[in-house]
């Protein structure tokens, strides 16, 4: 067995799947949920664990569970495997193992991660850090779930974390390789001396960086110090806090961004686990595509008078096109969501007041419009209408439009007229292009629903239903069922393969996105049932057929033929009147 066999036959679809969007049980057979790949309200994402595969009837995701961590996690296959060995402790057998592949990037990690452990060992033994924490009211459990730590100073303390790496069979070259330890004049030294830490993880929980605060009172140094970018830890990309934070953003379908290490602690501390940090940098697209496989209700929790005001304004018509919801939450200035928690003041008055960014955006941009000039004032005009227009909801866009009347006092009609000119002729000729495609795929439910049992079933079929079935499904569905009993010919009839090692990879993926459609019940009764309604609907297509086959049959004086040809007919007959009329 390779190591991806060997992965999804230890690994259960459900929990992977389960992990990222929340799965109910529908029927015996699939269970269903919103799709974390693409937007949606009603869920068409489902998963078979009997198959070990997901569909989704939305985009058309479909795969394996290896598929599925390739996708959501940006990961290759091979690396989307040692992650689910990883996280599930899969113990791989040692033929496998080589499989595991790159070292060094796995040992980069386990280093981080050594360090990290040393760090807060240290921690918790200094009295004087330990105080800093607790003034600002962390707690011994928040610092355990951070595995916050300390690097304390001195040459002394820099050998001792070489011994306690060296014990885990890494040495300091690796420290200095991973930036945690820099090369000087008189020796090797730190940034991180003397500072508290936060160890960084990506989202797949492996530690990756580490940022580390001043605490000491006349430590004039800059107040953090973070680990230089590189190809395992990219600052502008990372959320910290994420990777326990996403079951929490799935479960409450809700994540709070906030600025900084602390702001996120000291949320999650007071309860709100769904809150997730950039590390300094505005929040960016790139960081929102993160959070929407979770959720599409974010809210950003920012200083308002900083640059980020002018990042969160650029958000807003990207969020349209992701079809998020984004809201804005505005605290007391002077103030961040750390120091109102250390100084007990309540926050959560604040987010209930939060605003759609929408309204945000109006509300800074009419703040400057009044004064502005003739030329400034079109810009912003043409600004907010560009955004207006990327909302493809016609109620909401005139609730936008009033709403930018009020704020920018200008006459609903003036603002009307002017986005009619601009925008909606484009906008008809894109709906006309939408609705002709929809139209071109034209397939009858009763035989996707015969291919769904056969997916699920093969054995189902045999032989006699081939002439049943050449005459009544689509060219697609002929070739399928061929397929099947061509293989299994070539086989002998003793086969135990699936359906997708007997049909091509075309068919494959059309019969992945149709098998979920499998009705309940025992499949072979489904399938005669399925038959019957078949022969119902095609009857005078089926006698037609029979009785041209049957005339070419004794034509070519095929005796044999004919009399199965008319069994069959007379069967087919039979079946129909015995479960009810033609
Ligand atoms: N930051 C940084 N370097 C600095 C200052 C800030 O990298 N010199 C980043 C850190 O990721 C920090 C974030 O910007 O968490 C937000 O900065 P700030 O609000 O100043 O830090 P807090 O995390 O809120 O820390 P504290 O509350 O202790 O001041
Ligand atoms: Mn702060």
């Amino acid at each position: 067995m390779d190591l991806f066999n060997f992965i999804k036959s230890n690994i259960d679809i459900l929990n992977v799947i389960g992990e990222y969007t929340s799965l109910k049980k529908t029927g015996s057979l699939y269970w269903k949920g919103r799709c974390p790949f693409h937007h949606e309200k009603t869920p068409s994402f489902t998963v078979s664990p009997n198959k070990n595969i997901f569909y989704c009837f939305g985009c058309h995701a479909t795969g394996d569970v290896i598929n599925f961590i390739e996708k959501i996690e940006h990961l290759s296959a091979l690396e989307a495997s040692q992650h689910l060995a990883q996280r599930y402790n899969l113990e791989l057998p040692k033929n496998l193992q080589a499989h595991t592949g790159s070292h060094t990037q796995k040992t980069y990690y386990q280093l981080c991660y050594a360090v990290a452990s040393w760090f807060n060992t240290m921690l918790l033994k200094n009295h004087i850090a330990m105080l800093y924490l607790q003034k600002r009211k962390i707690q011994p459990s928040t610092i355990a779930h951070f595995m916050l730590g300390l690097f304390p100073n001195g040459n002394h303390n820099i050998q001792l974390l070489i011994n306690h790496i060296s014990s885990q069979g890494f040495s300091s070259n690796e420290l200095i390789d991973a930036h945690i330890l820099l090369r000087g004049k008189q020796g090797l030294y730190s940034p991180f001396e003397n500072r508290i830490i936060f160890p960084i993880k990506d989202a797949l929980g492996q530690i990756c960086g580490f940022g580390g605060r001043v605490f000491i009172t006349n430590d004039t140094r800059p107040k953090y110090y973070n680990s230089m970018d590189s190809s395992y830890f990219k600052k502008g990309k990372i959320l910290y806090g994420l990777d326990s934070a996403k079951h929490e953003i799935q479960k409450n379908q809700i994540s709070i961004v906030v600025e900084g290490y602390m702001d996120c602690i000291a949320l999650w501390q007071y309860g709100l686990k769904y809150t997730v940090a950039t590390l300094g940098t505005a929040c960016s697209q790139e960081h929102l595509q993160q959070l929407t496989k979770h959720t599409q209700t974010i809210y950003l929790l920012y200083d308002a008078d900083k640059a980020g005001q002018q990042a969160m304004l650029r958000l807003t018509a990207f969020c349209w096109q992701l079809d998020l919801e984004l809201k804005v939450i505005t605290i007391p200035t002077g103030q961040d969501p750390a120091s109102m928690l250390e100084s007990a003041i309540n926050i959560q008055p604040y987010i209930d007041k939060a605003e759609d960014i929408f309204n945000f955006f109006v509300q800074i941009k009419s703040k400057t419009f009044q004064q502005a000039s003739m030329k400034q004032k079109m810009e912003i005009l043409h600004e907010l209408l560009s955004i207006i227009a990327q909302i493809n909801n016609n109620l909401k866009q005139n609730i936008l439009l009033m709403k930018a009347s009020e704020s920018l006092q200008i006459p609903l009609e003036i603002l009307k007229n002017e986005y009619t000119s601009l925008y909606k002729v484009k906008e008809k000729t894109t709906l006309e292009t939408k609705n002709n495609k929809q139209a071109s795929t034209p397939k009858t439910q009763l035989e996707e629903q015969i291919l769904a049992v056969l997916a699920y079933d093969h054995h189902v079929l045999t032989e006699k239903h081939e002439l049943l079935l050449s005459i009544c499904l689509s060219e697609q569905g002929k070739l399928i069922v061929q397929n099947i009993l061509k293989h299994r010919k070539e086989h002998e009839g003793f086969c135990n393969h699936t359906i997708e090692e007997m049909i091509t990879t075309e068919q494959g993926i059309f019969i992945r996105s149709i098998m979920f459609l499998l009705q309940d019940g025992d499949p072979k009764q489904v399938f005669q049932n399925l038959l019957l309604q078949l022969q119902k609907n095609y009857w005078k297509l089926i006698t037609s057929n029979i009785k041209m086959k049957i005339m070419l049959a004794k034509k070519n004086h095929n005796i044999l033929e004919v009399q199965t040809l008319l069994s069959l007919f007379e069967q087919i007959k039979l079946e129909i009147y015995k479960n009810g009329s033609l």
